[in-house]
């Protein structure tokens, strides 16, 4: 079945419990269908709440002077790295805000090449895989990032609504920008992730039917989204007072996000997100169920993470990684299913989009 944008945006208003199941038991069949039942973990360091940019909606906006700023040392990233290898999760993501001083690109680069380094062994010959979430670059810039190792990048549109973006964003930051980036990230080789934020003051079911569209258009390899969630040191601090009911309605919108997602895209990774978890105590699962088949567990040293709040409530557990993992190891196969340990975990899509584009250029 081919899908367009009435088809998409009858999926996304589904109200009835019987109609939600349905699409869950549709979209899990897709899941199994093209990339299996595995789940892959990704250990996410989040190495620096430093950011030139100043998202209305973000908590680590630069404009947020309550926020104390930090960076973990060379030696504190590659501890985390050590811990993802030992923990058997295949993948890191390295997150933070945006700063593309030239020193912070040299720095992130000279830690990429050293996890690279330290985690080649028999059963990751090629190390750790590497997802970067650090922002609009150069072309340059991500070129030596790729170079250096990190083979994922995860930059969201936020909306593919532009009279949206530019509401949520201050002038300098703009729609275009985004997409350029995003296209230089494909051009490099990077297998590349995108998302949008599901319930943004104004944003409108239209607007989330044409976020689907955007990413098979862009045909990217991996999806990152979630529930808006507002935090108290940004302008959307009264939210959930214009809009009681917000909560609820915007995590089941992100299900059925991830659900069209799966059915439309059909190989790519998409993550159950942070924000679902947050919303709900078992909204990883639920994403899971909904067709998602990447977890990113935070293992950023516990002292940092209150002042990593992109939003409010974001968890901060002092749990130990290693408890982590049993839990999150538990609740997977609660719900059936089974981690896939010390494997990359690649997007299908990115491979299959190779092998056509080296079919194309041998015709
Ligand atoms: N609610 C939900 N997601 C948010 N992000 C930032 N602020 C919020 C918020 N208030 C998300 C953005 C960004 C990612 C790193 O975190 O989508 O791309």
């Amino acid at each position: 079945m081919e899908f367009d944008f009435e088809n998409i945006k009858k999926l996304l208003s589904i109200q009835s419990k019987e109609e939600l199941n349905e699409l869950r038991n549709l979209s899990y069949n897709k899941l199994t269908e093209f990339v299996g039942e595995c789940v892959y973990l990704r250990g996410l360091i989040e190495f620096s709440n430093y950011c030139s940019n100043d998202c209305y909606y973000c908590g680590i906006r630069k404009g947020n002077t309550t926020l104390e700023r930090y960076y973990l040392t060379r030696e504190e990233i590659l501890d985390c790295a050590k811990i993802a290898l030992e923990l058997g999760y295949g993948s890191i993501v390295l997150q933070s805000g945006e700063n593309n001083s030239e020193k912070n690109i040299n720095f992130i680069s000279e830690v990429i090449s050293e996890i690279k380094e330290i985690s080649k062994s028999e059963l990751l010959p090629n190390g750790l895989g590497i997802t970067l979430s650090i922002g609009e670059l150069s072309y340059q810039n991500y070129e030596k990032l790729y170079k250096a190792g990190a083979h994922r990048y995860l930059l969201r549109i936020e909306t593919s609504n532009p009279t949206l973006f530019k509401k949520i964003h201050p002038v300098k930051q703009t729609f275009e920008r985004r997409l350029e980036c995003l296209n230089y990230l494909r051009e490099i080789g990077y297998q590349v992730g995108t998302g949008v934020m599901i319930g943004i003051p104004e944003q409108t079911i239209d607007d989330l039917t044409n976020d689907i569209l955007f990413f098979k258009e862009q045909d990217v390899d991996m999806i990152g989204m979630g529930p808006f969630i507002p935090h108290k040191d940004t302008i959307y601090c009264d939210y959930y007072i214009k809009k009681p009911t917000a909560l609820q309605k915007n995590y089941l919108l992100s299900l059925k996000m991830i659900a069209a997602a799966r059915l439309v895209m059909k190989d790519i990774n998409i993550a159950s997100t942070t924000a679902l978890e947050t919303i709900h105590p078992s909204g990883w699962e639920e994403g899971l169920k909904y067709g998602a088949n990447v977890i990113m567990p935070n293992i950023t040293p516990f002292k940092y993470r209150k002042k990593y709040q992109l939003y409010d409530n974001k968890p901060c557990s002092d749990i130990s990684p290693s408890e982590q993992n049993s839990l999150i190891k538990s609740r997977i196969e609660a719900i059936g299913r089974k981690i896939c340990y010390n494997e990359w975990g690649d997007s299908k899509h990115y491979w299959q989009r190779k092998e056509k584009n080296i079919l194309i250029n041998k015709d």
